[in-house]
Parts: C-alpha cells; structure tokens; sequence
C-alpha cells in the first residue's frame, strides 16, 4: 500500500483539484486499514469537480488486485465474465469485448470510467447504461466482502444507491455473443453521437439531462455557450461540456456552473469534492 499527499488535479480529467492524502490500495487487507477513517473512493476522476483546496478525507485509489480482471474465455451464451476488480477501465473492457465477439459493453463506447465508477454512477448513453449488462456487484461495507445484485442497488439514470460508507470492489458481467461486424456496427452508430462532444480536458456532461429534453440544448439556447472564466470554458462545441484549456481552477468550473444555474434548473451530474463557494 502507498500513502501519498498529491495533488487530486493529477488524478481528475478535469485537472483541477488540490491535496489530498492518496491511499493506493493493493488487497483486502490494505483496503480493510483504509476505510478505519473517513474516506472517499476514487475511480478514474472522469466526472469529479474537486475543490482547490482539496479534502480532508483520505482518498482511496484501488490498485493491485482490484485494478485486475478481464472478461475471462468465451463459453455459454450468455457469458458471465469472472470477477472484474472495480479500478479496472471501462475502455479496456470494450475494446476485449470486441475482440472475442462479446455485445453489450457497445452503449459505454467513450466513457473513460473505472468499471467501478460506472457502476456508481450508472454510466451510460442514449443506447444502454452499465446496469443492463451487470450481472453481480462486489461491495465492501462494515468490514466484509457482500455481494450485490443488481436490483438491490436501485440503478436510474445516472443514479444507483449503495449503502453508506460502501466500496465497490469488484463487478461480473452477463454479455451475449454476437459477431465482431454486428459490435463494430453498433460501436459505430455510438461513436458518431458522440462526435459532437469536445476532445479536450472535461469532466463530460456537468448536467444530467431533464426528463424530455437536453441539458446541453438548453445551456446553448440560453446563449452560455463560450462563456469563461478564468481557463474554464462552456465549450462551444457542446455546452453541456466545461473545458479547462489549461491552467484553470475549480474555483473556475463552480462559478460557471453558478452561472448555469441562475438561469436554468439543472441538476449536476458531476461529483462535488471540497468546499467551493
Ligand atoms: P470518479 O469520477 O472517480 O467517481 C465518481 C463517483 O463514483 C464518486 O462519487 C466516487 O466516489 C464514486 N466511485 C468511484 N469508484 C467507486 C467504487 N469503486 N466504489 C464506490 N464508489 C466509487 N458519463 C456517462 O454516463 N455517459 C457518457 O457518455 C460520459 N461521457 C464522458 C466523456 C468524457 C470525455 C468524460 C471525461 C466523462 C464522461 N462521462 C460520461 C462521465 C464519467 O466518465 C462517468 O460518470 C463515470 O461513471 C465516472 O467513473 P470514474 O471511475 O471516473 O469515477
Ligand atoms: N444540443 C444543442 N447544443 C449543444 C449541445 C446539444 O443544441 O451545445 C442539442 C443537440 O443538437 C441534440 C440534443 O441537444 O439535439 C442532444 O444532444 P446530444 O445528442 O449531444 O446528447 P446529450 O443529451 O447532450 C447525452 C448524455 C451524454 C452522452 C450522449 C450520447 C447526459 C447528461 N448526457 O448527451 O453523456 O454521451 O447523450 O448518448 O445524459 C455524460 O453523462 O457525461 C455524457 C457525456
């Protein structure tokens, strides 16, 4: 186990956040120390607003055995993957999908989480969300392994409820077969949704979506788009996307939500760490 002070501004896709102390987890026993203090888990940093100042909880990174795991050799259909430790990467996974002719990982094309992360948080896009191809959750709460199906963890959108204080430690899959053409094609139609949505540093969609409508489209039909302050920007290509064009701070970000917000009645998507107003 490594117990570091760093910067969170490392470890966000945003970058921004200030220090921390970083509890690098190998196993069990080291995830059993860690969780003996207040804490937070980090998955992959990809929808998180940290605050400048950083926090005061530990912050808990899963590596080692909970960073392993993969999809495991194609036998029945469906296939029920092995055990996937929660820091492994969504990316990763989709792309060993394709390559043994596994379909359901298509809809999360894009999404740069931890397969742990997006379980808590219910990734997803217009095709499918994470919790239509789980097949069990791993959680560590009050000192023991527990495992979860999925109807227990309420999945919506963008939503999920695990028990206070719980770790996702590790999650199984139910994929079907299908040929590499018909996944490819499917990767296909996702990419191209996604061509709108800007290349640089974000954290994705600040808001989530109101029902019926997009919160992107409202943000740009209130004429917020290009909107700055400091290094932080309303992309211009996608204004549901906060950008940091290099050096900005978290103090940054929140003042362009706020500005968001005194106009239009959104709800954050993204994960709010520290103090920021
Ligand atoms: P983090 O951001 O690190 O954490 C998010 C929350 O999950 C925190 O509360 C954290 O404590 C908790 N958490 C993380 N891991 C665990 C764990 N093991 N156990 C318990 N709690 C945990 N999201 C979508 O849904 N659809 C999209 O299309 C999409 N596109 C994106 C595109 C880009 C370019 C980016 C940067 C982000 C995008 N996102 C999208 C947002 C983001 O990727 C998702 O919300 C993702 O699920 C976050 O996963 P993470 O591992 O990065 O979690
Ligand atoms: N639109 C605008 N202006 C903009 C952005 C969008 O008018 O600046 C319009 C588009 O023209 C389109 C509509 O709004 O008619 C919807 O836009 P888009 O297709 O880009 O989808 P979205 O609702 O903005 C959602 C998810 C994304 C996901 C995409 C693809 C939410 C909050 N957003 O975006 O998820 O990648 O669909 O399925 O649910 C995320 O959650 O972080 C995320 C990126």
């Amino acid at each position: 186990m490594r117990v570091e002070k760093r910067n969170l501004a490392e470890f966000t896709t945003l970058g921004v956040g200030g220090p921390a102390e970083v509890w690098t987890v190998e196993n069990e026993g080291d995830l059993a120390k860690a969780v003996s203090k207040p804490f937070r888990i980090l998955g992959n940093g990809s929808n998180l607003l940290v605050s400048d100042e950083g926090v005061s909880e530990r912050v808990i990174r899963l590596g080692g055995v909970f960073a392993q795991g993969d999809l495991g050799s194609v036998r029945g259909d469906p296939h029920l993957t092995p055990w996937i430790g929660a820091g492994v990467l969504l990316p990763s996974l989709v792309q060993e999908a394709l390559n043994k002719g596994l379909s359901g990982l298509e809809p999360l094309l894009g999404i740069p989480a931890s397969i742990g992360g997006a379980v808590r948080m219910n990734a997803g896009t217009r095709f499918g969300a994470i919790a239509d191809v789980l097949e069990a959750v791993e959680i560590f709460h009050d000192g023991a392994f527990v495992v979860c199906a999925p109807e227990e963890l309420s999945f919506a959108y963008r939503q999920s409820r695990l028990p206070a204080g719980a770790v996702i430690s590790r999650v199984r899959l139910r994929l079907r077969k299908k040929s590499q053409d018909e996944i490819a094609s499917l990767l296909a139609r996702v990419d191209s949704a996604r061509k709108g949505q800007p290349k640089r540093k974000s954290a994705g969609c600040a808001f989530k979506n109101p029902p019926g409508d997009s919160a992107g489209r409202l943000i740009d039909a209130a004429g917020l788009k290009g909107l700055s302050r400091g290094k932080a920007e309303i992309s211009l290509e996608h204004a549901n996307f906060f950008i940091n064009r290099g050096g900005a701070k978290a103090k940054d970000f929140w003042e362009l939500v706020t500005a968001v917000r005194e106009q239009l009645p959104l709800e954050l998507e993204w994960e709010i760490w520290g103090e920021l107003s």
